[in-house]
C-alpha cells in the first residue's frame, strides 16, 4: 500500500539526475518542433528544472538534457541574461545570436496556454555588458485576473476528472482522510477543501505565484504546497503514510461495515492484519462485517464501467417485472463519469405508483434476486420520509427514503451455463450496490443528493444556507425569507432557485 501511494508523489530528491532522461517523453509526441528548449539548472535547482521538463516535454515541447548546438531558447530563473551568459562561457559553449534567453515566467506561460507563447521584452533575458552583478528583472506580474476568478464553494466550480494538480490533490487527500480518522472534523475541512479547490483547477500548480487569488488555500495548506513544488513531496504526508495508525485504519474501514468506532477499538486491542483479527474467536462481527470479510477480496478491487453496466440491466429488469413505468437512473460515482467505483449506486422512481406500491418495490426485488441466489447481503432500510419535514440542517445528514444496501452476485457474462472457468476460480463477483427508492415528486432532489461528490453536496447545502438563506438536502429546498418549498422537475431547476449557474455531474467531480 505504501509504495503504491508514494508513486504518486513524485520524484524524490535524492535521485535527481536521473529524472530527465527517465522522464523523456518518445519524440512522436513534440508538437512543437521549432522550438528546442534547455532549462538551466542553476538557481532553479535540479527537483524544479526535472519537473518543469517533464511539464514541458508532456505539453509537446521539446526539452534537452543536455545543451547542444539544436537548442534555440535557454529558459531560467533568477538569473539575469548576463549570468546565462556568464555560465554558457564557464560551458565553454559560445551562444549564437538567435539564442533566445528567457525568464521561466515565458515557459509558465506556455505552459498555462498549452502552445508557445509570444516572446515579450518582460520575458527575455537583460544582458547588462559592464554590470556583471546586475539584479535578475523585476517580478513578472501575475496572469489574468479572469483565470483566477475561482470560488470558494465547489458548487460553483466546474470539476471533470482531468485533474491537473494530483501531485498535490493526492497529498491533500491523504491528510483530509488522516483528520478523519482522527475524528478531527476541522483539519479535515480544511484539507478537503485544498483537494478540491485544486481540482478544479484547468492549470498546473508550478510556483506559488500560481496560487494566488486561489480560495481554500490557507497558510497551513500553502507552506505543504511550496514543500511539494521544491522537494516533488511533503515530509508531513509521507509521515502520515507510514503512520502505523493510519495504515491500521485505511485497512480496518476497506472492509464493508467497519467503521472509525470499530478500528479504533482493533487498533487499540494492537491488532494490525485483517488476518489476525479474522482468525480471533472472541471478537464479535456484525452480520454486514460478516460479509465483508467473506467477499473482501471482491469487494476492494473496484467495480469497472461494465460491471456498472452488468448490474444496471439486472436491476431494471428486476424493477420493470413490478413497475414497468419506472425510472432507474445511476447515480453517485458512475453518473459522475468515473470508471471506477466503489458500488453503483441507484434512483427508483415511479410516476404512476401509489404510496403502497412505492413501498412494496424493493421488498418485491430483494425477494426475487434471493429466490435467484444472487442476494449476497441486504440491509432494507425503511422510509422515515415526511412531506413537510424541513430540510436537515447538517450538512452530511442522512436521507430519509427507503433503500438497500447490498451485495450482489454478479456472473462473469463469458461463462456460459454457470460453469466455473477454466482457471477454477468462481464465475462470478461481489458487487456492492446501493438502491435508493423516492416519491415520484422529490426525484430531482434525489438524484442531486445522490451523485454527488461529497465535497460538491456539502458545498451545495453551504451555499443554499449562507448565500440563500434556503435549506437543501436529498428530499426538498425550503426558502426560508419566504417560508415555503421550492418545487423542482429536474437538477436544473434546482440550480435555478438558487441562483446558480447549472452544473453538469461529469462537472462535479469536486
Ligand atoms: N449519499 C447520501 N446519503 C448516504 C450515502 C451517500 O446522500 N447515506 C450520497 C453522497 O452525496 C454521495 C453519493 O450519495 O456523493 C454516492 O455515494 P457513494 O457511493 O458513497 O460515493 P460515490 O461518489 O459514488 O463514490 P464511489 O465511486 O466510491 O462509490
Ligand atoms: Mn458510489
Ligand atoms: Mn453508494
Amino acid at each position: 500500500m505504501d509504495s503504491l501511494c508514494m508513486a504518486h508523489l513524485g520524484p524524490r530528491k535524492k535521485r535527481p539526475r536521473q529524472m530527465g532522461g527517465s522522464m523523456a517523453s518518445p519524440p512522436q509526441d513534440i508538437k512543437f518542433r521549432d522550438l528546442v528548449l534547455f532549462i538551466l539548472e542553476k538557481k532553479m535547482g535540479t527537483t524544479r528544472r526535472a519537473f518543469l521538463m517533464e511539464l514541458a516535454r508532456r505539453k509537446g515541447f521539446r526539452v534537452e538534457n543536455e545543451l547542444s548546438d539544436s537548442v534555440t531558447h535557454i529558459v531560467a530563473e533568477n538569473n539575469s541574461g548576463s549570468d546565462v551568459l556568464e555560465w554558457l562561457q564557464v560551458q565553454n559553449i559560445k551562444a549564437s545570436s538567435q539564442l533566445e534567453l528567457l525568464d521561466v515566467s515565458w515557459l509558465i506561460e506556455c505552459m498555462r496556454a498549452g502552445k508557445p507563447v509570444e516572446m515579450t521584452g518582460q520575458h527575455q533575458l537583460v544582458v547588462r555588458r559592464d554590470d556583471s552583478g546586475s539584479p535578475s528583472p523585476e517580478p513578472q506580474e501575475t496572469p489574468p485576473l479572469a483565470l483566477r476568478k475561482v470560488s470558494p464553494y465547489a458548487c460553483q466550480r466546474r470539476t471533470t476528472l482531468n485533474n491537473c494538480n494530483r501531485l498535490f490533490t493526492d497529498a491533500f487527500d491523504v491528510l483530509a482522510e488522516d483528520c478523519e480518522f482522527r475524528e478531527n472534523e476541522g483539519s479535515y475541512l480544511v484539507f478537503a477543501r485544498a483537494a478540491s479547490v485544486l481540482k478544479s483547477l484547468p492549470f498546473t500548480i508550478i510556483s506559488m505565484k500560481d496560487t494566488e487569488g486561489i480560495p481554500c488555500l490557507g497558510d497551513k495548506v500553502k507552506s505543504i504546497i511550496e514543500e511539494i513544488i521544491e522537494d516533488g513531496e511533503s515530509s508531513e504526508v509521507k509521515a502520515v503514510l507510514n503512520n502505523e495508525r493510519y495504515q491500521s485504519f485505511k485497512l480496518f474501514t476497506s472492509v464493508f461495515g467497519v467503521g472509525l468506532k470499530t478500528s479504533e477499538k482493533w487498533f487499540r486491542m494492537g491488532f494490525r492484519t485483517l488476518s489476525k483479527i479474522k482468525s480471533d474467536t472472541t471478537l464479535k462481527f456484525t452480520r454486514m462485517q460478516k460479509a465483508g470479510f467473506l467477499y473482501y477480496e471482491d469487494l476492494v478491487s473496484c467495480v469497472t464501467k461494465a460491471e456498472a453496466e452488468a448490474v444496471s440491466v439486472l436491476v431494471k429488469e428486476a424493477v420493470w417485472a413490478f413497475l414497468p413505468d419506472a425510472f432507474v437512473t445511476v447515480t453517485g460515482g458512475f453518473r459522475r463519469g468515473k470508471k471506477i467505483g466503489h458500488d453503483v449506486d441507484f434512483l427508483i422512481t415511479s410516476p404512476g405508483a401509489t404510496e403502497e406500491e412505492e413501498q412494496q418495490l424493493l421488498p418485491k426485488v430483494m425477494n426475487l434476486w434471493e429466490k435467484k441466489g444472487w442476494l449476497l447481503y441486504c440491509d432494507l432500510v425503511e422510509s422515515t420520509f415526511e412531506k413537510f419535514k424541513l430540510p436537515s440542517r447538517k450538512v452530511d445528514a442522512l436521507d430519509h427514503f427507503q433503500k438497500c444496501f447490498l451485495i450482489l452476485k454478479l456472473h462473469h457474462p463469458s461463462v456460459d451455463s454457470g460453469q466455473p472457468d477454466l482457471q477454477g476460480g468462481k464465475p462470478w463477483k461481489a458487487i456492492r450496490v446501493d438502491l435508493v427508492m423516492c416519491p415520484y415528486e422529490r426525484r430531482a432532489f434525489a438524484l442531486l443528493g445522490w451523485t454527488g461528490s461529497r465535497q460538491f453536496e456539502r458545498d451545495l447545502r453551504r451555499y443554499a444556507t449562507h448565500e440563500r438563506k434556503m435549506m437543501l438536502d436529498n428530499h426538498a429546498l425550503y426558502d426560508k425569507t419566504k417560508r415555503i418549498f421550492l418545487k423542482a422537475e429536474s437538477e436544473e431547476e434546482i440550480f435555478a432557485h438558487l441562483g446558480l449557474d447549472y452544473i453538469d455531474p461529469w462537472e462535479r467531480n469536486a
